[in-house]
């Protein structure tokens, strides 16, 4: 027993040694208050796209916080991470890194000290960010107002706290290097494929993680965060509702889609930003998007069980939901409002984005605040949002019921957002 113990001690201090040796990365060192006067505004505005087009503000700032200073909790399986401050200050963001430090940041996943970053940061995808882009992005950001401010400390799993393991994490999955725009038959579909693979990071929602937290394949073949379902994208061509190039633009560049409903949960911030993109690089993602479709999986859908639909659920959305969703109803009268039959939280084979919608409502967000519904958590019980959720998915959706309801919203009030 003994020995056993000591040859494992020994292994363990031999792996330790070796992620030190090979996870070692020098200090890049600090450089003065970075110029950003006197920048070529067109540099600026092609950056601020840039920043647009990879949520850098959507992760980089905390509820209450100021834009990019920090501080948002990432919840992992393996505990929380919180976002850093990458606004030009020198002591708490990043207003000592030189371009160089920063480019080796977003390229290789490792901070101007030489520590290696944590992959919740999703350098995975931006490692493939042209040059000319990670310029732009970096002047933009030099060129915001710079904030004090020091995010809390990572509460992460003890082995996990060791950033050097982060180099076995980043041989399985970093491949690091800018994949450009290449000459391609179809140039727009081309920078739609750069856009989503690299800033667009679309995959670090929309594939399925492995147990380290890796994308398993196929990409964007659907995944889950923060316990809301992310649909594959490979296809939207297939539901019942197939969507357009033209309708998927409309939807990501402004939160909703009269064709499919509107964006939801993670995905809200995702849409709020590309509405400050640039209108050609949406439309190229989209049309992208629109290209790799593959032949639609075999449906898990459940046999309907038969039973009575209880009445309580027909009541409760009388009283807490026609007013916006019945047809007479003055919301759904006004431009672009979806019917709930097209959206995919109610054809979906999980309830989840359902339940998590009426728990959450959808928040009054800029730039696409007239997209508004209240959050049901504290109005409704367990038992009521089951009753009205099966009224909305059998009554509205003439979908089977769904079997797994009441261990569905358990688990999203567990998983809610504080
Ligand atoms: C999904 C969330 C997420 C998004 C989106 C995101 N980041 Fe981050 N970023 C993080 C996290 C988390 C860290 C800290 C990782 C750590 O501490 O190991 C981080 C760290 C960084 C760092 C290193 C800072 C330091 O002090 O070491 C830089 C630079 C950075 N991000 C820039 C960006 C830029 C530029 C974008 C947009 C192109 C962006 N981030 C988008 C989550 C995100
Ligand atoms: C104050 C108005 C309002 C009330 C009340 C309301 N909703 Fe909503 N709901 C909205 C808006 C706005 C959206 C976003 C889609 C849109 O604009 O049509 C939405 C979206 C939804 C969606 C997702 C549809 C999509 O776009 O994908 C579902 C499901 C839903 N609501 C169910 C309910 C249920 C169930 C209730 C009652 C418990 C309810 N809503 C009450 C305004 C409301
Ligand atoms: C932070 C996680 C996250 C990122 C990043 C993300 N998505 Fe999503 N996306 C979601 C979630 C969750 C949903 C389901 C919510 C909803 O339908 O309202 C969703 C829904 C969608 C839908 C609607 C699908 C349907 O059938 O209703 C489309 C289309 C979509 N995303 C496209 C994209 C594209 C394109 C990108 C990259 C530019 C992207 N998403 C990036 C999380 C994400």
């Amino acid at each position: 027993m003994k020995t056993k113990f000591a040859s494992l001690i020994i292994v363990v201090v031999i792996c330790a040694t070796a992620a030190l040796i090979w996870a070692w990365q020098p200090v890049i060192s600090a450089v003065g208050r970075a110029a950003t006067s006197g920048q070529d505004p067109q540099l600026i505005l092609r950056g601020q796209h840039i920043v647009a087009l990879g949520d850098c503000m959507v992760c980089h700032t905390s509820k209450a916080g100021e834009p990019y200073a920090g501080g948002l909790p990432l919840r992992t399986p393996f505990g929380t991470i919180y976002t850093t401050n990458i606004t030009p200050d020198p002591d708490t963001g990043i207003g000592s890194w030189s371009l160089e430090a920063f480019k080796r940041a977003i390229r290789y996943g490792v901070s101007r000290d030489g520590h290696l970053l944590y992959p919740a940061f999703p350098y995975i995808h931006y490692t493939q960010m042209s040059d000319t882009d990670i310029e732009a992005a970096y002047h933009y950001l030099m060129s915001r107002t710079p904030v004090s401010y020091m995010p809390p400390d990572n509460e992460l799993l003890l082995p996990l706290r060791f950033r050097p393991l982060l180099a076995f994490w980043n041989l399985l999955y970093l491949r690091p290097g800018e994949r450009p725009i290449t000459p391609a038959a179809d140039q727009q579909i081309e920078r739609g494929r750069y856009l989503v693979n690299s800033l667009g990071h679309c995959a670090s929602c929309h594939s399925a993680l492995n147990v380290i937290g890796g994308e398993a394949k196929p990409a964007l073949g659907g995944g889950s965060v923060d316990a809301w379902e992310a649909p594959a994208l490979t296809a939207l061509a297939h539901g019942r509702t197939p969507w357009t190039a033209e309708q998927l633009e409309t939807y990501l560049r402004s939160g909703i889609s009269a064709q499919h409903g509107a964006a939801k949960g993670p995905m809200r911030p995702v849409t709020d930003r590309l509405a400050d993109a640039s209108q050609a690089d949406v439309a190229a993602i989209a049309k992208y998007v629109m290209s790799i479709q593959v032949a639609a999986a075999p449906s898990q859908q459940q046999t309907a069980s038969g039973q009575p639909l209880p009445q309580q659920g027909a009541v409760l959305f009388a009283a807490a939901c026609a007013s916006c969703h019945s047809a007479s109803a003055p919301m759904s009268m006004a431009a672009r409002r979806p019917s709930l039959t097209l959206s995919r939280s109610v054809t979906a084979d999980t309830p989840v984005n359902l339940i998590q919608t009426v728990l959450g409502g959808v928040p009054w967000t800029v730039p696409h605040s007239g997209i508004y519904m209240p959050p049901f958590a504290d109005v409704l019980t367990d038992e009521q949002i089951a009753s009205v959720a099966q009224f909305v998915r059998v009554d509205i959706g003439k979908r089977p019921p769904w079997l797994n309801l009441p261990q569905n919203i358990t688990y999203a009030r567990k998983e809610m957002l504080p």
